[in-house]
């Protein structure tokens, strides 16, 4: 786990994870955290100059190991909790598949080269991290303890 003073700066490499109480999904939390850092250090270098062929393709493939993993790592958690009953299992769902909606769209603007993709990426992993994990992943947390799963 790392401290992060301020949600509004996603260039900090600090950040606050919650424990979601699963040490797997911990660990891919930590994960995504740090895609957001390099990711955002991509951004943040290419944001000041015209980005290279060399540029695209390591975004291009960061990109693609963002996707993948958090594909994966949807799938754990809803596996975790369609296998437990979670009554709220349908609802963050969802927000999983919205989630990676906008990452969709983010794909096609790299695909298409368009530089603009820097403004919305800038801040949506970062987002996710904090919103996401610290306020609705949490709340699996509380409903595998009281079931006593963990
Ligand atoms: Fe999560
Ligand atoms: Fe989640």
């Amino acid at each position: 786990m790392f401290e992060r003073k301020s949600p509004s700066s996603p260039q900090r490499t600090n950040c606050l994870v919650t424990d979601v109480g699963v040490a797997e999904l911990n660990k891919q939390h930590l994960r995504l955290a740090s895609y957001a850092v390099e990711l955002n250090q991509i951004v943040e270098e290419i944001s000041a100059r015209r980005p290279t062929q060399t540029d695209w393709r390591q975004i291009d493939a960061l990109f693609s190991r963002i996707c993948l993993f958090v594909a994966a790592h949807f799938r754990s958690e809803e596996n975790l909790m369609e296998e437990h009953g979670y009554p709220a299992y349908a609802e963050h769902k969802d927000l999983h598949r919205q989630f990676s909606s906008e990452l969709a769209d983010v794909q096609s603007k790299i695909n298409n080269r368009n530089l603009k993709f820097g403004s919305k990426l800038s801040n949506l992993l970062w987002n996710f991290l904090y919103v996401h994990i610290n306020e609705v992943d949490i709340k699996y947390k509380e409903f595998l303890e009281e079931k006593g799963v963990i």
